[in-house]
C-alpha cells in the first residue's frame, strides 16, 4: 500500500521529491539539445579539431560575454545528458575542455550519417505542443485519432502537404533517419536485396533509402513511391523515378516492396529505436 506522506523517512521524501523535479524539468534536457544544435555547437567543437575550452567556445559562438556563464550551464546539462565529454578536469572553470562523444558526432551537419535534421523536427512546436492535448484528447468523445489531429485539425502527412515548414522539416528528418538506417541494413543484410532488378519503396520519402540501395547495387532500378508534396518536382536518374500517388489506391509493379519505418518501444528505462523494414516479392 502507499505510504502517506508523513510516514516516510526524510530520505524517501527527499528522494521523491528529487524524483518529481527530475520528471518535471526533463524538457530541459531536450530544449538543451535543440538550443546546441541550433548553436552548432558539435561542429564548433569539430571543426575545432581538439577539445574545446568554454572561452574559445563562447568566442566561436559570439555569445555576449555576460551570457557565458549560462553557456557553461548549457553544456553542464549536455555533459550529464552524454552529448560531450570533458577531457581536464579542474575545479577552475576556464581550463574545462569539451569534445565528442559518438552521440554528437551524429549530431554534425554534414557527417554522411548525420541525425541532426531530426531534432528540428521532433522539437517544433507542431510536435510537442500536441503533448499539451493529451489528457484533453483521452477524456474527450471527439473522433479525433490522436492529439496531434485534435490540435492541427489534420493528420501530420496531410499537414506536411498543406504547410511548406512541415514539409521540409519532415522530408530532411526522414531523408536523415533513412541514410543511417540504410547504412545499417546494408552492412548487416545486404544479401537480403540481392537478385532483385526492380524495388519500389513504398513511402520512400523523397528517395534517400533507394540511393543508397542503388549505390550498393547498381544494375538495380528503384521506384519511390510517396504523397504528390514529397515526390513532386523530383528529378530521377537512369535508375531511380518517383511516383506520387497514394500507397493505399496503387503501388506501381515490382519484384519486391521496400516499406521502412523507425518505430520507438519502451525498454526498461530507455526507448531503442529498431526499424522495421518489409521486403515482399511480388509475382509480375
Ligand atoms: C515516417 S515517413 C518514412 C519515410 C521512409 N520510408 C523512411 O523510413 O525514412 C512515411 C512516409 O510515407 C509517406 N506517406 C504517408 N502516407 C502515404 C500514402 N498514403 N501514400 C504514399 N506515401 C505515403 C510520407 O509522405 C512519408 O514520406
Amino acid at each position: 500500500m502507499a505510504l502517506q506522506n508523513g510516514e516516510m523517512s526524510t530520505e524517501q521524501l527527499l528522494h521523491a521529491q528529487a524524483h518529481v523535479w527530475n520528471h518535471l524539468f526533463s524538457f530541459i534536457n531536450s530544449m538543451s539539445l535543440k538550443c546546441a544544435i541550433e548553436l552548432g555547437i558539435p561542429d564548433i567543437i569539430h571543426n575545432h579539431a581538439k577539445p574545446i575550452s568554454l572561452s574559445q567556445l563562447v568566442h566561436a559562438l559570439s555569445i555576449p560575454k555576460p551570457k557565458f556563464h549560462f553557456v557553461c550551464r548549457l553544456m553542464r546539462i549536455l555533459l550529464h545528458s552524454g552529448f560531450f565529454i570533458k577531457t581536464d578536469i579542474s575545479d577552475d572553470e576556464q581550463n574545462e575542455r569539451y569534445w565528442l562523444t559518438p552521440a554528437s558526432c551524429l549530431l554534425l551537419r554534414n557527417a554522411p550519417l548525420t541525425v541532426a535534421p531530426l531534432v528540428p523536427l521532433i522539437l517544433d512546436p507542431i510536435f510537442t505542443t500536441p503533448f499539451d492535448y493529451v489528457s484533453k484528447w483521452l477524456a474527450s468523445e471527439h473522433h479525433y485519432s490522436s492529439p496531434f489531429e485534435m490540435m492541427h485539425g489534420t493528420k501530420l502527412f496531410e499537414l506536411a502537404g498543406q504547410e511548406l515548414h512541415a514539409n521540409r522539416l519532415l522530408n530532411e528528418a526522414m531523408s536523415s533517419d533513412a541514410r543511417l538506417l540504410t547504412h545499417v541494413l546494408l552492412r548487416e543484410h545486404k544479401q537480403a536485396l540481392e537478385g532483385i532488378q526492380l524495388l519500389v519503396d513504398v513511402g520512400g520519402g523523397t528517395g534517400a533509402t533507394a540511393k543508397a540501395i542503388l549505390d550498393a547495387f547498381p544494375d538495380m532500378k528503384c521506384i519511390v513511391l510517396d504523397l504528390p508534396h514529397v515526390v513532386g518536382g523530383l528529378e530521377g536518374t537512369n535508375n531511380l523515378s518517383y511516383a506520387a500517388g497514394d500507397m493505399f489506391e496503387t503501388i506501381p509493379s515490382a519484384d519486391a516492396v521496400f516499406l521502412k519505418v523507425s518505430s520507438e518501444f519502451p525498454h526498461k528505462n530507455a526507448y531503442f529505436v529498431p526499424f522495421l523494414v518489409s521486403l515482399i516479392h511480388m509475382d509480375r
